[in-house]
C-alpha cells in the first residue's frame, strides 16, 4: 500500500471529527464512554494537545489522502503508543502493523527510550493480532470502566530479535 505519515496539523481536525464521532469506532477502540464533539471543542481539545512537549502527533495518509492517525507520548524512558485507521476498507490489510513497526523501530532508536507500551480492548483482537505482529507482548490485564484491557509492551532488548 502507498502509505506515508507526517505530523498532525490543527487543519486535520476536521478529519478526526468523523472518527471521534463514530460511535461503533469509539467502542472499537476505547474504553470511555462515548461523547460527541463539535468542531470547536475538538479543535480546542486538538490545540491543547499539539502544546504538549511529552507528545508526537502524526497522521497517516494513503494515495496522499489522510486516513488514520497515530499518537506517542513520552513517560520516563517509555512511549506510549496509539494508531487509529479511519477508514474501515483498509482493515486487515497489513497497513496497521507496517506503521506500528515504523513507529517502534523509530522511538526505540531514541537512545533513552527502553520499552513502547500501549492498552487496547480484549475484544480488540484484530488490534491484539496486529500489535503483536508487530512484536509487542501481553504484559497485564486491567479493567478500565468495566472494560478488560491488555497492557502491551515491547522493549528494546527483546525487539532486536524482531
Ligand atoms: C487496529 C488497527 C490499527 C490495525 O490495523 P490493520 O491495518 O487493520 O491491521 P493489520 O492488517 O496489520 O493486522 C490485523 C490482523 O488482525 C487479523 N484480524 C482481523 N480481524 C480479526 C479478528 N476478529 N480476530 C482475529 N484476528 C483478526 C487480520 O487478519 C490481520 O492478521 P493477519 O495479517 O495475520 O491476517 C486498525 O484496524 C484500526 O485502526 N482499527 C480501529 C481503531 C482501533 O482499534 N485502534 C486501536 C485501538 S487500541
Amino acid at each position: 500500500m502507498n502509505w506515508s505519515v507526517r505530523e498532525l496539523e490543527m487543519k486535520d481536525v476536521p478529519i478526526l471529527l468523523d472518527w471521534y464521532n463514530n460511535e461503533d469506532l469509539h467502542y472499537i477502540a476505547n474504553a470511555k464512554k462515548f461523547k460527541p464533539y463539535t468542531l470547536d471543542q475538538l479543535t480546542n481539545y486538538w490545540r491543547e494537545k499539539l502544546s504538549r512537549s511529552n507528545a508526537k502527533y502524526y497522521v497517516i495518509l494513503v494515495d496522499e489522502r489522510v486516513i488514520g492517525r497515530v499518537g506517542l507520548k513520552k513517560k520516563g524512558n517509555s512511549v506510549e503508543f496509539s494508531i487509529l485507521i479511519g477508514d474501515a476498507a483498509l482493515y486487515s490489510k497489513g497497513l496497521g502493523t507496517e506503521v506500528t513497526r515504523y513507529f517502534i523501530s523509530g522511538a526505540l532508536r531514541e537512545p533513552d527510550v527502553t520499552s513502547i507500551y500501549l492498552g487496547v480492548r480484549v475484544d480488540n483482537l484484530r488490534a491484539i493480532r496486529c500489535y503483536e505482529k508487530a512484536g509487542f507482548q501481553v504484559t497485564n490485564e486491567f479493567y478500565e470502566n468495566h472494560i478488560k484491557m491488555y497492557e502491551m509492551e515491547i522493549d528494546k532488548i527483546s525487539s532486536t530479535d524482531l
